[in-house]
């Protein structure tokens, strides 16, 4: 259900920007940037033709109290916009309290992370201050800049629509969404990657969420995994999150239970998000190194599984992965599994890679 707002009296700071109300004396500022060319058709208006066109959304923007200016070294630059959602369209968030984000900026600003810096304070007011639980957030499918903004936001994919625009096109939009126990859990939107991985069954809309972590422990090339010997089933080691526990404590209790192995250091490298039916099924990865020393404690299905620790040339695993199609018709749940693990690995192995470039 759309929530209550009303910015007319809130300021928001961010280490380079102001968020707060517009004002009458901001025209110029909206005029110029709302009038360049490319900017506005990315978010699905036409630029403005004079400055009588930017005094109406001025008005309206200052009437309707919704909207954020984005001050930046003095001038009015962007907007973020908490809009109103269509309800009938998302029945499945009719106990939620929720809104729509929008937002744009002058061209002469991007590529600064500006924006990212504006939308992750705007979700810390609408979760803590406003008492918000879900956010929804579009883009067009081909708005890889806006795609970038939602992700380094940590918003997940939600399901796919088209949108009619104000210059009279029907473009594919994808729609995003964040709650509140996933913001809270995975760090209130600091910078990551989040990979999607969309099954065929997926309801094009989740209604429940799961979390879960994995550790990824890599030495001299080999790389630590839990093998299921009587299913002659690979994965990597970690599993779903308790209550009350966050991510990392996660972590650290699923490769001890599972390998035996301490965990020393432990960093957040990227998320995999997978959709199936309505559940969404999230993965927060981890770069660990580990020690002897923890002590191995399995469930029973894992003592049945025939669960063990191993440690497999990194090639190895790749290629015991890459084989995910090979279940299709055999193991859906094994497809997904090795998908998932293929996909992580593939993603470390990048990273790696770029690192070793870089260095
Ligand atoms: C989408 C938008 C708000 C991004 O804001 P921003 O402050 O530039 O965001 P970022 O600096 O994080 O950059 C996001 C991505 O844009 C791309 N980008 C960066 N600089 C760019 C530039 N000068 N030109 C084009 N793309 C650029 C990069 O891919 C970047 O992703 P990366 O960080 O992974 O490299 C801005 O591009 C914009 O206003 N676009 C027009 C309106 C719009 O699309 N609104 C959203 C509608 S859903």
């Amino acid at each position: 259900m759309n929530a209550y707002i009303d910015i007319s009296d809130v300021i928001l700071k961010t280490p380079r920007l102001t968020l707060r109300p517009w004002r009458q004396s901001d025209l110029e500022d909206l005029y110029q940037y709302a009038s360049v060319d490319g900017v506005g058709q990315m978010a699905g208006w036409p630029p403005h033709q004079n400055r009588e066109e930017s005094q109406e959304i001025l008005n309206s923007f200052i009437n309707k109290k919704k909207v954020f200016a984005i001050e930046y070294q003095g001038k009015a630059v962007g907007t973020v916009g908490i809009e109103l959602y269509d309800e009938n369209e998302y029945p499945q968030l009719a106990d939620k309290r929720c809104r729509k984000l929008g937002f744009v900026l002058a061209k002469e600003c991007w590529g600064k992370g500006l924006m990212p810096e504006a939308v992750r304070e705007v979700i810390r007011y609408l979760f803590e201050d406003v008492g918000l639980e879900a956010i929804l957030c579009g883009h067009f499918a081909w708005n890889k800049q806006s795609q970038r903004v939602q992700e380094k936001c940590g918003f997940r994919h939600y399901c796919l629509e088209t949108y009619e625009t104000m210059y009279g096109t029907v473009e594919p939009e994808v729609m995003n969404l964040l709650v509140r126990e996933d913001w809270l859990l995975t760090g209130k939107g600091t910078p990551e990657r989040n990979i999607s991985i969309i099954g065929k069954n997926y309801f094009n809309y989740w209604s429940r969420i799961r979390f879960a972590s994995r550790g990824l422990i890599v030495q001299d090339d080999r790389i630590l995994l839990s093998y299921e010997a009587n299913e002659d089933r690979w994965m990597l080691p970690g599993g779903g999150l308790e209550k009350g526990e966050s991510l990392e404590e996660c972590g650290r209790r699923e490769v001890e239970e599972e390998t035996g192995m301490l965990v020393n250091e432990l960093q957040p490298l990227f998320t995999i998000s997978e959709y199936y039916e309505d559940e969404l099924y999230m993965t927060q990865y981890f770069e660990c190194a580990v020690t002897d020393g923890g002590r191995q404690h399995l469930t029973q299905q894992e003592i049945n599984s025939g669960l063990q620790p191993r440690w497999l040339p990194l090639e190895k695993a790749l290629e015991i992965f890459s084989h995910h199609e090979d279940y299709a018709a055999s193991d859906e749940m094994r497809r997904g599994l090795y998908l998932r693990e293929y996909t992580a690995l593939n993603e470390y192995v990048k990273r790696k890679q770029l690192k070793e470039d870089q260095a």
